[in-house]
């Protein structure tokens, strides 16, 4: 593979007096595709040369051999010479290389020796999996893979929602109902059972009573509480490997909230001994005022924890079990703030910088869907099952109409639809809101987008 940063640098070492592994290091790539494949700043020169770095760049362009089929051109944009790969050769090269290496295209052991924690889609049991986990569980597979392949030790845990007072709630519910489900759609009739037991607790005080009895039970590890969370979790998990086996997604780790349930006591030792949880309104907080940010609650008033106490346990505990250099979370937006106050909180529990500084929320945008077509149910609510096997479906209609003859026509569709919504989700900028429109996403016609990024390092 021609590497054509570092012929860039030696190409321009031969014109100005740099080494050329000096050169290569600045060497950027533009932000804009149409200002081209590679731009070499001049300003740090400028001091040097006494010139202006516009000046300088221009004189390297006239200086510079560009005769062979690398660079197509080069070209002065304000301080920078830019180059713009020969687009021919760069295809010839990657297509020699990928056809050698196959499976193995683009492997590294860059990471080697190093462990990232990429923490995932994340659903919430008992309830429906919606398009922003899709987004999430997306996103999350192509970093993990993308690590494993730049040889990182990577570790994918889906951090599953699993624990809270609503259980207490759900486990009633379920006590007195489920003989009237068939939980042939369990996140259906377990959303019906948490509609109904709502009502009844806004009804009838003892049975929101009872409800928190049960979650109190449950903290307390009672085997009938238990053992009944434990059947909700392998109902909602059946339907979520629905969609985790259609996209090929696995896990390496399914420890969820309901994990650091018994981790909880030693994060609130640990704060408690830096002086700086303090109780406001009953409840137990971390003050973050100085650090221009809402309060974090530890503790609510009457002594439950809350998802943050959890995440600051999950912490500490990935640092033990998997001593991380990167621990990222695919979480979407909303939860920005959140993640700056838990990263900051996680400074109080005495853990080495080398963990602070490897927390990282990646972030990422809403999808919005553009409406019509799409089979929503209750609202705005898409099942995101249904959504993958319209994909396929939709996919199979157009291989049908322009390639009838072809052979394994549902493994392509399958192939084609499931790529196709990857595609569209990796292909729009991460963090902006997305549109979700199936005439984008299954078009076939002209040039899809080439812009396929991610942002890794
Ligand atoms: N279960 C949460 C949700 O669906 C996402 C969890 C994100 N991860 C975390 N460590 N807080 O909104």
């Amino acid at each position: 593979m021609i590497d054509f940063k570092e012929e860039i640098a030696k190409k321009i070492a031969k014109t100005i007096d740099l080494d050329y592994l000096e050169i290569e290091k600045t060497i950027e790539i533009p932000k804009e595709k149409n200002m081209g494949d590679y731009a070499y700043p001049c300003f740090r020169l400028a001091k040097v040369l006494k010139k202006s770095p516009q000046m300088i760049a221009e004189e390297i362009k006239t200086k510079i051999d560009l005769t062979d089929d690398l660079i197509e051109k080069a070209e002065v944009i304000g301080g920078y010479l830019n180059f713009y790969a020969n687009k021919k050769t760069l295809t010839e090269t990657v297509i020699k290389e990928f056809d050698q290496k196959q499976e193995d295209y683009g492997k590294s052991d860059f990471g080697k020796g190093k462990n990232v924690i990429v923490e995932y889609s994340s659903p919430n049991i008992a309830k429906p999996f919606h398009i922003g986990h899709l987004r999430t569980t997306l996103i999350g597979n192509a970093l993990y893979n993308t690590y494993k392949y730049l040889g990182y030790n990577t570790i994918g845990i889906n951090h599953l929602g699993d624990y809270g007072t609503q259980f207490g709630k759900m486990i009633e519910g379920y006590k007195r109902w489920n003989k009237e489900y068939s939980f042939e759609n369990p996140i259906d009739d377990l959303m019906n059972i948490y509609v109904r037991i709502n009502e009844l607790c806004k009804e009838d005080e003892n049975v929101l009573e009872i409800c928190r009895e049960n979650f109190k039970k449950l903290e307390e590890h009672q085997e009938y509480e238990v053992s009944l969370w434990q059947k909700l979790k392998e109902l909602s998990l059946k339907e979520f490997y629905k969609i985790y086996d259609l996209l090929d997604i696995k896990f390496d780790s399914l420890n969820g909230e309901a994990f650091y349930s018994d981790k909880l006591q030693e994060v609130i030792k640990k704060l408690e001994s830096t002086g700086k949880l303090v109780e406001s309104q009953g409840a137990k907080i971390i003050d973050l005022e100085d650090k221009g940010m809402p309060p974090c609650m530890i503790c609510k008033s009457n002594g439950s924890s809350i998802y943050a106490t959890r995440d600051l346990a999950a912490i500490l505990y990935r640092t033990r079990e998997y001593d991380f250099d990167k621990c990222l979370y695919v979480v979407a937006y909303e939860q920005n703030l959140y993640f700056k106050q838990i990263f900051e909180v996680a400074k109080l529990l005495d853990i080495d910088e080398k963990y602070i500084n490897g927390l990282e929320h990646v972030s990422f945008g809403m999808v919005h869907l553009k409406t019509g077509k799409m089979s929503t149910r209750e609202g705005n609510v898409v099942k995101v099952e249904d959504l993958l096997n319209e994909a396929i479906e939709r996919a199979g209609n157009i291989l049908e109409e322009k390639n009838p003859n072809i052979e394994n026509k549902d493994d392509i569709a399958k192939k084609v639809g499931i790529g196709a919504v990857i595609f569209n989700d990796l292909a729009n900028s991460r963090i902006k809101d997305e549109i979700f429109d199936w005439d984008t996403i299954l078009n076939f016609q002209g040039e899809t987008r080439t812009i396929y990024t991610i942002h890794v390092c």
